[in-house]
């Protein structure tokens, strides 16, 4: 009998436009459960079309390892925002790592990156430095806790913050009730429902966190209604909850200062990690002067957290955000992928919906809910040299210029194409 991972090779080798990639997913089926997990895996059920190994990646571009190269709206799902291999980026990496990366102590590139973003993120008092996404998200969580001394964090459905167990969905391998037992979800946008939880937990809430916006995937985005987080706002002031933004996702291309201040509101403590250092790991939890005190007392730490050179990039991948208009770039190339997108598919006959910021883009067929279509599109668009995801918000970086933008939108005209005359409609 075959096991799941030689049955998408079997599948994949029908359509071969990636012998090379099957050829080493078959390797690491033996080798690595899954043979590829986490993010990318769900590709992997539209066998054979989209990309499975990266060779090398400059700009807005990259090349698998059978050569075909894409044109890519993913950028590592997130962290390259400003073109993969960016010259600043790499020299200041590059010099650091000439000096020191990991030892028993951080650099002093650790202190002036913090300092920088003090300076920069508009609810930063502090900040402390770790590597993924969700070191800050747990982090945070234990500020809160340290902070009011409850235990309970209010959760939206469908945010995600991480793999670590109080965040992952319950319906997830692994995870058992008990590790959600001080968690509370409620839905997104919902000011009632989280003035409600409230009364009901009175003097028991830590803190509540969000992400920004609503950006789950496989269905469409949604930005925050008028007031929403002012209310938020208000009701964490009241009952001493701890106000906590996930920003890992939506931080940076949104506004260089952090997405709170772009909804006009102050986080107490927001996560940055993704875009703060173009393909460098590091993340970070930054935090208003309220909560020094607890976030200095909290227990956490990694092997590689001093690592200088993700710092180093870092640096210098924020200061090229604030100074070379990068905000603004990402979303008038999204603005224009997006318009494009649109006016090629009315021009087959169809009709697409786009949401979220031009900058992290999310589209679907207006006509369907189980993503047929979408799937098709995508490896229609993936087999001409763009790299798009079916089923995930997309990201722009800094690296996109009209010329690509254009090229995109020439594999989408064929793509949508192919669209009509497979679903009709
Ligand atoms: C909103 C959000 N929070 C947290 C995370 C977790 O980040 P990481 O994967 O770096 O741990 C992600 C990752 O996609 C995310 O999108």
């Amino acid at each position: 009998m075959k096991t799941a991972e030689q049955e998408k090779i079997t599948q994949a080798q029908e359509t071969c436009r990636i012998p090379k990639q099957l050829a080493l997913f078959e390797r690491a089926s033996k080798v690595i459960p899954g043979g590829i997990y986490g993010h990318i895996a769900p590709l992997m059920s539209i066998p054979g079309v989209f990309p499975y190994y990266t060779d090398r990646a400059k700009g807005c571009h990259y090349w698998d390892v059978d050569g075909n190269e894409y044109i890519d709206y993913m950028c590592a799902f997130g962290p390259m925002v400003l073109g993969y291999h960016h010259p600043k980026v790499d020299e200041a990496a590059m010099k650091q790592a000439a000096l020191a990366d990991c030892t028993n102590h951080p650099g002093p590139v650790m202190v002036e990156l913090a300092e920088y973003m003090v300076d920069m993120v508009s609810s930063a008092d502090w900040v402390l430095l770790v590597k993924n996404g969700n070191d800050a998200t747990s982090y945070a969580t234990k500020v809160a806790r340290a902070h009011t001394g409850r235990k309970k964090i209010v959760l939206c459905q469908g945010h995600y913050h991480g793999v670590a167990a109080w965040c992952t969905g319950p319906c997830h391998a692994g995870i058992v009730p008990e590790d959600h037992t001080n968690i509370i979800r409620i839905p997104w946008n919902d000011l009632d429902a989280f003035r409600k939880v409230v009364a009901e937990n009175k003097g028991q809430i830590a803190g509540f966190m969000a992400t920004p916006y609503h950006h789950p995937t496989f269905i469409d985005q949604v930005m925050p209604s008028e007031g929403y987080w002012k209310g938020i706002r208000e009701t964490c002031d009241k009952e001493g909850i701890v106000l906590m933004v996930d920003d890992v996702r939506s931080g940076f291309r949104l506004n260089q200062r952090g997405s709170d201040a772009h909804f006009g509101f102050k986080a107490d403590l927001i996560c940055f990690g993704k875009a703060m250092g173009n393909c460098y790991p590091i993340s970070a939890c930054a935090g208003r002067e309220e909560f020094r005190i607890a976030a200095s007392k909290v227990f956490h730490t990694g092997s590689y957290w001093f690592a200088a050179v993700a710092m180093a990039a870092s640096l210098a991948c924020l200061k090229e955000m604030r100074d070379g208009g990068v905000v603004e770039k990402m979303n008038r190339m999204g603005k224009m992928l997006g318009d494009g997108l649109k006016d090629a598919a009315r021009s087959h006959g169809l009709e697409v919906i786009i949401t979220g910021p031009p900058a992290i883009p999310y589209m679907r067929f207006a006509n369907e809910t189980d993503l047929f279509r979408m799937q098709f599109f995508c490896a229609e668009v993936v087999k001409r040299g763009s790299f798009l995801h079916p089923h995930h918000n997309w990201f722009m970086c800094a690296a996109h210029e009209e010329a690509d933008i254009r090229q995109t939108l020439g594999h989408a005209d064929d793509a949508f194409k192919a669209v009509k005359e497979k679903f009709g409609s």
